[in-house]
């Protein structure tokens, strides 16, 4: 055995001095390390709430733990049959679409079941209509996993008679 004894944490390498002061104070745990302990928070900016999630978690999956729907569609039109007739997080229907307005970069990148339904106008307009303009903060919470803190707008509005189509 090695006269100098080392302690890994992930891909750092202690001395044992040091071992032993990261044990007395309580620092051991890995988790502690590598970041993991620390969660991510989701505000909800419409509804005025902020949750704790973990890791990789999907947003409309904690949005429904925390007993709310971000299956509003879009201008709230619907919102009611939305809630309760969806594609249940699979990215097809739209209706869970939301705009990211802080922290994207804290998100997975655009799933191809996202551009299908976000690009694509067919057979549901109403999802690309809302995408036109909002290309760099729209996402379907079901597609969306959560990897450090973002704000999120449920229900995102838009203007069908605005500067973004018929001007
Ligand atoms: S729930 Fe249908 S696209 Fe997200």
């Amino acid at each position: 055995m090695s006269k100098f004894r080392t302690w890994r944490v992930g891909k750092y390498c202690f001395p044992s001095s040091d071992a032993r002061f990261f044990e007395k104070t309580g620092l051991r745990n890995r988790s502690f390390f590598s970041g993991a302990d620390i969660m991510p928070r989701v505000k909800f900016v419409k509804e005025k709430k902020e949750i704790e999630v973990p890791d990789g978690a999907c947003l409309r999956d904690v949005a429904l733990k925390a007993g709310l729907s971000l299956n509003l569609g879009v201008n709230g039109i619907g919102a009611s049959i939305n809630r309760n007739f969806n594609c249940g997080g699979k990215g097809l229907c739209g209706t869970c679409a939301v705009l990211i307005v802080k922290g994207m970069e804290n998100t997975n990148p655009l799933t191809k079941r996202e551009k299908l339904r976000l690009k694509c106008p067919i057979p549901d307009p109403i999802p690309t209509l809302a995408y036109i303009g909002h290309e760099d903060t729209m996402r379907l919470s079901c597609m969306t996993k959560i990897h450090g803190d973002i704000e999120v707008e449920s229900g995102p509005e838009f203007n069908l008679f605005g500067e973004n189509f018929f001007s």
